[in-house]
């Protein structure tokens, strides 16, 4: 099993695969203006289990095309939404967010009224994804994308050096909105995610977990190098975690093109 398929075995079994909660989905639901009263087009980027895609399709009269290049994740959120009763609502597409191609029916220009994205864009970067991504959406539709953010001014050297090296992108929000601007949106709220979205959402049950996954892969020496960069991500959030979150940014697009 290469490394990947090991991530996708560690995450897969685990309510959300990043940093959220129902809770943080349904605030920026609120936020963006969504209701029932009008069906809805949206793409979930990133889908992961489909923890924000399973919601959308739950509390809106939304058509969700959840896309990931897991399929292990995939399958997860098939089964998961026949168990919830919202199959019939979400279809799951196994591609690359960083190459929706126009000419696929399913991500042509002006498909949809919503984009969300929950810790994912950063695997393209943030301001390529929202470049990149603004087409799939109609004029005047809603765009929502958590991302990694600094949530003081100053901080630890260390975790800046960390930060650096894995996502120089990282930044503060009012950076991210500029960011947002510049590439033909207009921000219409903001919010970052509180720490039980770190920790009872996503790290407790993913450390719960460890036992069991080394013993079935044997304690490999990879399935070892993953839990043990698990535990450091995870103590690094319990000692600087007030430095850092993801930010959740709601932004409409608009009908002007997109500046160059
Ligand atoms: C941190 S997880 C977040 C998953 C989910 N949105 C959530 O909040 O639980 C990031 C997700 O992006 C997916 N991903 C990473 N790079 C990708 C790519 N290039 N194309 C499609 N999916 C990708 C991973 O498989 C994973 O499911």
């Amino acid at each position: 099993m290469d490394e990947l398929d090991l991530l996708f075995d560690l995450h897969r079994r685990n309510p959300r695969q990043g940093p959220g909660s129902r809770a943080a989905t349904l605030r920026a639901i609120e936020l963006a203006g969504l209701t029932p009263d009008r069906p809805l087009r949206i793409a979930d980027l990133g889908c992961g289990t489909g923890a924000s895609a399973r919601v959308l399709a739950e509390v809106l009269d939304a058509w969700v095309t959840a896309v990931d290049f897991g399929q292990p994740f995939l399958d997860e959120l098939e089964r998961h939404a026949r168990d919830e009763g919202v199959a019939d609502r979400i279809e799951t597409v196994k591609a690359s967010i960083d190459d929706l191609r126009a000419d696929d029916g399913r991500f042509r220009d002006g498909r949809f009224d919503v984009l969300w994205s929950e810790g994912a864009i950063y695997n393209l970067g943030f301001e390529r994804g929202v470049r990149d991504w603004r087409r799939l959406l109609k004029p005047g539709g809603v765009l929502v994308v958590s991302e990694i953010t600094w949530t003081t001014s100053s901080r630890p050297d260390d975790l800046q050096v960390f930060w650096d090296e894995v996502y120089p992108e990282i930044d503060l929000a009012s950076a991210k909105i500029g960011v947002l601007e510049q590439a033909g949106y207009s921000p219409i709220g903001y919010f970052t995610l509180p720490p039980e979205c770190w920790l009872e959402g996503y790290y407790r049950p993913l450390e719960k977990g460890f036992d069991a996954f080394l013993e079935r892969h044997g304690n490999s020496p990879a399935a070892r190098g993953i839990v043990q960069r698990e535990h450091e991500e995870i103590e690094r959030y319990r000692r600087c975690g007030a430095h850092y979150s993801y930010g959740m940014y709601i932004a409409r697009r608009l009908e002007a093109p997109a500046p160059r």
